[in-house]
């Protein structure tokens, strides 16, 4: 199963992407996280994506495209994988058809959740994730029973440093553009699926869940 998970900010991406990899056992390739582990490292990937990141602003498409293309070469891939947050230009998309093109490979669905943009700063400003495991949480809409601490491991929660309301800001201008025509290109393609991502959480993986049903 090939899948491209698409939504602006705050959408949801990474909180159903959890559940549809738990699944499905497709691996989950973000580059979001892809980005802030190489941060996190000091790699010369992540001195290239920091000033980006922290400005709200893409990174731009020759790195992007280069991690991508390596990631999908691994050979945990070969049964499906799941993309969270790329292609998020036309430029990227193309260039992902070309290296699934190369490997005899193709898009299933192109899953767009789709959520009411002033949802979208609350949803990123409460956001919390675990600094141990990864799991994401929210102060309102999805919290840990203790406060700042993790229910899957016992980790501290962290808000993540492009969480804050100046930069979703520009998150948010810089992503709506760039999705319109990412957007119709996968339309013209019929791979696109739209998700309704303003429901509960358990709501829109059953959504998903029933479309992706009928793929093996
Ligand atoms: P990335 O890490 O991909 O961030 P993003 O696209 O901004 O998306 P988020 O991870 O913030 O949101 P999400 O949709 O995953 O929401 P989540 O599930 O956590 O990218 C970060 C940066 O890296 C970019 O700005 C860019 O600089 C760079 N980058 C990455 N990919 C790139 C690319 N391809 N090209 C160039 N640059 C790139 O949910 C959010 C919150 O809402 C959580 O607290 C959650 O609990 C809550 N929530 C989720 N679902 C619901 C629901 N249904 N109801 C209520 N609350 C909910
Ligand atoms: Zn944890």
């Amino acid at each position: 199963m090939n899948l491209v998970l698409m939504g602006l900010p705050g959408a949801g991406k990474g909180t159903q992407a959890a559940e549809i990899v738990d699944k499905y056992g497709i691996p989950h390739i973000s580059t979001g996280d892809m980005f802030r582990a190489a941060i996190k490292e000091g790699t010369e990937l992540g001195k290239k994506a920091k000033s980006y990141m922290d400005a709200g602003n893409l990174v731009p498409d020759e790195v992007t495209i280069g991690i991508v293309d390596e990631r999908l070469s691994k050979s945990d891939c070969e049964k499906g994988f799941l993309l969270d947050g790329f292609p998020r230009t036309v430029a990227q998309a193309e260039a992902l058809e070309k290296i699934l093109f190369d490997k005899n490979r193709s898009i299933d669905f192109v899953l767009n959740i789709n959520v009411e943009k002033e949802k979208l700063m609350e949803r990123l400003t409460g956001r919390r994730i675990c600094k141990q495991c990864g799991t994401t949480y929210h102060v309102i809409f999805n919290p840990p029973s203790e406060q700042g601490v993790c229910d899957k491991c016992g980790g501290e929660l962290y808000q993540r440093e492009d969480d804050n309301e100046e930069t979703v800001k520009t998150r948010l201008e810089v992503n709506i553009e760039q999705s319109k025509p990412l957007l119709e290109f996968y339309d013209q393609k019929g791979y696109l699926r739209n998700i309704d991502g303003n429901q509960d959480i358990d709501q829109v993986f059953n959504d998903i869940d029933q479309l992706l049903g009928g793929l093996k």
